[in-house]
Parts: structure tokens; C-alpha cells; sequence
């Protein structure tokens, strides 16, 4: 039924190579030789909203345990579709993605929450009506056992949640309600995290906050996806960066190295790269 719905190499529709970048087939070579032993893949991702759209178009991608990586793109690119379909908020067509070598295409994201995904959407990603508190505690409603030690960890990243539990999450800033979203959740102890846009709308003082936490969260021990409109700051602290263009990978390389590389830059982060 889904095969109607991707278009093949001679489509009109196909993405074509990216002039300056390695081939498309050299790409999923290395992924796949690369991805071995992750703890999250997602090999040759199709995958959209509409019947006959597709939004991802063979997407892959891979995190292993302990890293932090980072995805960049232009506005339309399907990176916010990418961590919806990890997180089985985006129907799967074909492809796959496997949690420690567990199939869970397509599962539901409550299920993926208990084997350890934790996903923070790019918007409405707290409960207004509700205090900091209580926002921290529907993150771990299906383990209530976890919550004190839980409440703990969270107060060492963001201990001014903590501070301010009985705050309503509505009458927080923008900066305070990233720290709440990702606060929730961190409360069922993830092992892989899905970040999108976590520095979106924020000042610039409160944007390096946020990359500063992410990479605390990190160096406790959680994996991290992290899409980010902040290309630089991202290929900065990430340990791995991919570029996502058109619903498909151009690029993968040390976030560092994708920084530097004068196609990338020309490409995708034009003057931001040198700012
Ligand atoms: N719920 C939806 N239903 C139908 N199409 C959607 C939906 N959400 C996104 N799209 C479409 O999917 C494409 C990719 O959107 P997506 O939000 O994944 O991009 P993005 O790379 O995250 O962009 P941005 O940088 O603006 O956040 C866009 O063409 C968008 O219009
Ligand atoms: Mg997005």
C-alpha cells in the first residue's frame, strides 16, 4: 500500500544529491556500519502526515549510548517530523527504529516512554493550569514509586524549579517553561531524550542556559537527539551533528567538523557560521 507513496530514483519527486556533499548511497553505507550497537536507530525512515505526502524521505539516523546528537536544517525540513516519528506521533510508511536493537516502529509513545524515551515538543510542551510541581509529577504518573528520587535529579539540573513548585507553569517565562518541559521529562528517567528546538524563543543569555543544561543532562548519562534552529551553538556542544534537508540526511560528521566544512557552511548555516 505505502509503495505507491514513495517516489522512486527516477521520480521527479526523489531528492536529488546535494552538489559538494558525499552520494546519498555512500551515506546509508556508512550509517549502516555506523549505526551498529546504537541505542536508538532509524534506518531509511518514509514517513508523513497525508496519504501520498511524505514528509521524511529515507531518512536515517543513529544515537549511541552516552552521545549527544544534534540535528540542523532550514524551516520545512522535517526535523520536527523526524523526532515525531521516533516517538510514534508520525506514521511510519516503511523503515524502521529500533530501541537497543528492540523494533518499536510505530509504537505508541506512552509505551516508548516506559522502555525509556523521553520526548519535549517544540511547543505547547507544559500544562499551564498546573503548578511546576505538578507538572514534574504527570511526567512520572506511570511510575509513581520514582517520584521523590526523581524530584531529586531534576532538582540538580534546574534547582529553581524546586524553588518555585508552586508556581503555575502558565505564569512562567519562556526560559522558565523549557526547564519545566524538559524537567517532566527527565522524571521517567529516559535513557534516550528527544529535544525539539529547546532554545526556540529564548534570549540569548537563556538560550546558552539551556545548552549549558543540555549537556548537564547529558553528562549524567542520557542520550540526546537534539534539533536545533541555533546551528552553531549546536554543532558546538553536540558530539555529532546531522543535517536534514528535504526529509532526507545531507551530511553527518562531529558537530565540530560540520561547523567548519566550507560546504556545510555555504549550504546550510551561511553567515550564522560566522558570527
Ligand atoms: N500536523 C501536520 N500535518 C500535515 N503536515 C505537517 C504537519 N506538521 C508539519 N507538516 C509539514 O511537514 C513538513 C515538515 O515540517 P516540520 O515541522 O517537520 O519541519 P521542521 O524542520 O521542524 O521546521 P521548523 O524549523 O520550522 O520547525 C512541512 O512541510 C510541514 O508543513
Ligand atoms: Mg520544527
Amino acid at each position: 500500500m505505502t509503495s505507491e507513496l514513495v517516489p522512486g530514483p527516477d521520480s521527479p519527486d526523489a531528492v536529488s544529491e546535494i552538489p559538494g556533499l558525499p552520494p546519498e548511497d555512500a551515506g546509508r553505507d556508512e550509517h549502516l556500519r555506523r549505526a551498529e550497537g546504537a541505542i536508538l536507530r532509524a534506518d531509511d525512515l518514509i514517513a508523513g502526515y497525508l496519504p501520498g505526502v511524505n514528509i521524511l524521505n529515507g531518512t536515517d539516523l543513529y544515537c549511541h549510548e552516552g552521545e549527544l546528537v544534534g540535528i540542523i536544517g532550514p524551516n520545512g525540513a522535517g526535523k520536527s517530523t523526524l523526532l515525531k516519528a521516533l516517538f510514534g506521533l508520525v506514521n511510519i510508511h516503511t523503515g524502521s527504529v529500533k530501541l537497543r536493537g528492540e523494533e518499536i516502529t510505530n509504537d505508541r509513545a506512552d509505551s516508548l516512554v516506559t522502555k525509556g524515551i523521553g520526548f519535549v515538543p517544540q511547543t505547547n510542551n507544559v500544562f499551564p493550569s498546573l503548578t511546576i510541581f505538578e507538572n514534574l509529577q504527570m511526567g512520572c504518573y506511570q511510575a509513581p514509586k520514582k517520584l521523590d528520587e526523581r524530584i531529586d535529579f531534576v532538582g540538580s539540573i534546574f534547582p529553581a524549579l524546586i524553588e518555585r513548585q508552586t508556581q503555575r507553569a502558565g505564569q512562567l517565562s519562556g526560559g522558565e517553561r523549557q526547564m519545566v518541559a524538559m524537567g517532566r521529562a527527565l522524571m521517567m528517567e529516559p535513557s534516550v531524550l528527544l529535544l525539539d528546538e529547546p532554545s526556540a524563543g529564548l534570549s540569548p543569555a537563556l538560550q546558552d542556559e539551556v545548552f549549558v543544561q543540555t549537556r548537564a543532562i547529558n553528562r549524567a548519562g542520557v542520550s540526546i537527539i537534539m534539533v536545533e534552529q541555533n546551528a552553531r551553538r549546536c554543532l558546538q556542544i553536540c558530539d555529532r551533528g546531522y543535517v536534514l534537508d528535504q526529509g532526507r540526511n545531507a551530511y553527518t560528521a562531529p558537530g565540530r567538523e560540520l561547523m567548519n566544512d566550507p560546504k556545510v557552511i555555504e549550504l546550510y548555516l551561511g553567515t550564522l557560521a560566522k558570527a
